[in-house]
């Protein structure tokens, strides 16, 4: 492990695991139905991969690019789109795919801006969620785990744009984002 990465919070296999059972409860709930996934780029890529091919439902996917953070580890509150969706919401049943959710903030803002597209339904996947954060009550239909209010790298997650391809997920060293 480098220097910066201080421990393992989530192994792959425990990853792999929860994915497993989050698909299988998705699978239940959308039977008969097809399911538009919406990824939120970048942070969800990996989660994407991973959740989508465990899925029996029929789905398509699609991306969404939001800025809420800078290249610092703090929600700014404000919510840019840098890249929208390609799909027409209009009485698609939506699945949005997120990597962590941590104020709530970004979420909040994106899950009312896609409900306004008249879907038929929108609720959230989210593999990670540090409940100690959260400032806004959003409703979270799949969580994978609830972890501490510290910054994390790995399985898509990035500081600085690092760290992504990680298989697991790690905590950061304190050092590298305080000074
Ligand atoms: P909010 O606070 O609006 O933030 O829920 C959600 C977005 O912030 C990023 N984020 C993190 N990224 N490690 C990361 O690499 C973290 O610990 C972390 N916490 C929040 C992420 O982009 C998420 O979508
Ligand atoms: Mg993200």
């Amino acid at each position: 492990m480098g220097a910066d990465l201080e421990h393992v919070l989530l192994t792959p296999d425990q990853i792999a695991e929860r994915l497993d059972a989050m698909a299988a409860q998705i699978d239940e709930d959308y039977a008969g139905r097809e399911l538009l996934l919406v990824g939120v780029l970048k942070g969800a890529v990996m989660v994407m991969a991973d959740l989508s091919r465990r899925l029996h439902t029929p789905v398509t996917m699609d991306w969404m690019a939001v800025s809420s953070y800078g290249s610092g580890t703090k929600s700014s509150g404000v919510v840019r789109i840098l890249k929208d969706l390609d799909t027409d919401l209009l009485g698609r049943d939506v699945l949005v795919v997120e990597d962590i959710v941590d104020s709530g903030l970004t979420l909040s803002w994106l899950v009312a801006n896609l409900r306004s597209r008249k879907p038929a339904s929108v609720e959230v996947a989210a593999l990670l969620r540090k409940p100690e954060s959260a400032k806004v009550d959003v409703d979270l239909a799949y969580v994978g785990f609830d972890i501490p209010s510290e910054f994390v790298v790995g399985y898509g997650l990035d500081y600085a744009e690092r760290y992504r391809t990680l298989p697991f997920v790690g905590t950061l060293a304190k050092h590298v984002y305080t000074s």
